[in-house]
């Protein structure tokens, strides 16, 4: 692709950040699916994992989980005021995307409890010259509470925060996400520059059950009284294409076309209402099959 409008016209990356204080919502298989279509679509991408548990690492790193260099060299770097470097990064399995590999442990949770400017360092760390290289920087986090967690929502342009249609999800997204993005917000009272991107809470792994369409009625009528909190028209549907094509390590249009046909209109439907100066139209090249397996 020729030329590329960037984040709206601004010479910055977009910054998203996947967060959830809840784990398995899919946090990390939105993340790889936006980020690989991302670079499907013909845009630069840095895709970063700040989870512990590196599952982003593990899917999208040529060498599966090994790199000498990882997220906690970065963070360190930024504690001492410095940014982001080209040589941070490797190349991902994936058209047009990088990656900055979790290379995080307790001992750098321990760390990073210890710094007095934490919730800045990843807004920090990505203010550099070589961020400049992409249009999007997707961050992967953990579904737990903590200063690393906080910081990478704290970088971000946009919050990402899928939840599954279920009590459990429900009362999560309730109890602890929006909370804690409240409190990212109090900051911003004090520290102007400092304002957390809108959260903006997307239904995944839906289901026709009426189970998954009670909580669904209930947050459409909840969380436009959120301040702060978006509910996205776009969502994505229970479907293994998901899973598959991140463990082939393939972007999810160039799966199996028999069940992945609508996961991956699924997944451009959001790309195209978090993000809706992307450009889509080369959409057009990929092929798309119906009659999908999984409605
Ligand atoms: N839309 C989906 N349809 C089917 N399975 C999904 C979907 N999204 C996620 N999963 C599965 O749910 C599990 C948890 O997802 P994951 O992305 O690892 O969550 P998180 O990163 O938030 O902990 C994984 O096994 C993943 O394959
Ligand atoms: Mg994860």
């Amino acid at each position: 692709m020729e030329s590329i409008e960037k984040s709206n016209g601004v010479n910055k990356p977009h910054i998203a950040t996947f967060f959830s204080t809840k784990g398995g919502g899919g946090k990390t298989t939105n993340a790889v699916t936006l980020a690989a279509l991302l670079g499907e679509l013909g845009y630069k991408v840095l895709a970063i994992d700040a989870d512990l548990q590196a599952s982003l690492t593990k899917f999208m790193l040529v060498d599966g989980a090994n790199a000498p260099t990882g997220v906690s060299q970065l963070l360190q770097r930024a504690a001492n005021g410095g940014a982001l470097m080209a040589s941070d990064v490797y190349a991902s399995k994936f058209t047009g995307v990088d990656i900055l590999p979790s290379n995080l442990n307790e001992e750098s949770q321990q760390w990073m409890r210890t710094q007095p400017l934490s919730a800045v360092l990843f807004k920090s760390a990505l203010d550099g010259e070589a961020s400049k290289a992409y249009d999007f920087i997707i961050i992967d986090s953990q579904g737990s509470k903590g200063e690393i967690q906080r910081s990478a929502a704290l970088a971000a342009d946009s919050i990402l925060s899928p939840i599954v249609p279920d009590m459990l999800n429900f009362g999560e997204l309730f109890a602890g996400t929006i909370p804690q993005i409240a409190q990212l917000n109090m900051l911003s009272k004090y520290a102007p520059s400092c304002v957390p991107g809108r959260l903006k809470v997307f239904i995944n792994r839906n289901e026709k059950t009426s189970m998954a369409e009670e909580v669904v009625k209930s947050l459409e009528s909840l969380l436009p009284t959120v301040e702060g909190v978006d509910l996205l028209s776009a969502r994505i549907n229970k479907s293994t294409a998901f899973g598959n094509a991140i463990a082939a390590g393939i972007s999810i249009n160039k799966g199996d076309k028999r069940i992945g046909a609508k996961p991956t209109r699924q997944s451009i439907a959001l790309i195209e209402e978090l993000f809706p100066w992307v450009d889509t139209s080369s959409i057009d090249s990929i092929e798309l099959v119906s009659g999908d397996a999984n409605e």
